[in-house]
């Protein structure tokens, strides 16, 4: 993967804490730029999110946020069913455990530099590969994707909950760790 406009020795992806500095960000959508600049060290304090940011000397170059979430049977029966028969019969159950990711966002001038597809690596390495030290059971990683970048979660092989958000501004999407995208 070529990672656009940034050195591959000059950037480092490091995990927000009290204490973080965070360096200019524009991604050219308000929500996501506010959030990182003005609320995200909140959300660590109230232990609500954890933003992970990729970085350079200078700038910010992306950022995402993870916090734990669960798939439940009252979303949509039709996907539930088809989540279900991935489960073995005796380990059924009325919910699944997920991880959220709650924000993505990449600078305007790193947009479409492979770093989108960086970020949800990292993810499904960290759920997936990474599984070994079992901390906790994670088998989905969701996300309520833009309308706009649904396209981009597809190709990351996210499938879609519901035809029932179809059209509207966000739509929930759902990776399976057990998948082999
Ligand atoms: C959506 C976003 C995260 C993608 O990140 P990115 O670094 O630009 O994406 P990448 O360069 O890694 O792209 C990976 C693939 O997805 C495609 N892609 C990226 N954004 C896309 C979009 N909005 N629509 C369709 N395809 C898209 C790329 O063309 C590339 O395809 P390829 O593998 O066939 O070449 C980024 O553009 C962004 O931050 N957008 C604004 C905020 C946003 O929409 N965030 C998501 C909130 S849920």
């Amino acid at each position: 993967m070529s990672l656009k406009g940034v050195d591959d020795f000059n950037w480092r992806l490091r995990k927000l804490n009290e204490t973080t500095t965070i360096k200019p960000f524009y991604s050219g959508d308000e929500d996501l730029d506010d959030f990182l600049l003005s609320d995200a060290v909140a959300y660590y304090k109230q232990r609500l999110a954890v933003t992970y940011i990729i970085e350079t000397r200078t700038k910010t170059v992306a950022y995402f946020t993870l916090s734990n979430d669960s798939i439940r049977r009252d979303v949509d029966l039709k996907t539930w069913n088809k989540i279900n028969r991935k489960v073995p019969n005796s380990k059924r159950k009325g919910n699944y455990p997920a991880v959220k990711i709650g924000r993505l966002a990449v600078g305007k001038e790193y947009a479409r530099g492979g770093f989108g597809e960086f970020i949800i690596s990292f993810v499904k390495n960290k759920y997936r590969e990474n599984f070994g030290d079992r901390s906790a059971g994670c088998r989905f990683i969701t996300v309520d994707s833009y309308g706009t970048a649904t396209d981009f979660y597809q190709k990351q092989g996210f499938k879609f909950f519901t035809e029932k958000d179809e059209g509207k501004d966000t739509r929930i999407m759902y990776f399976d760790m057990l998948s082999q995208a």
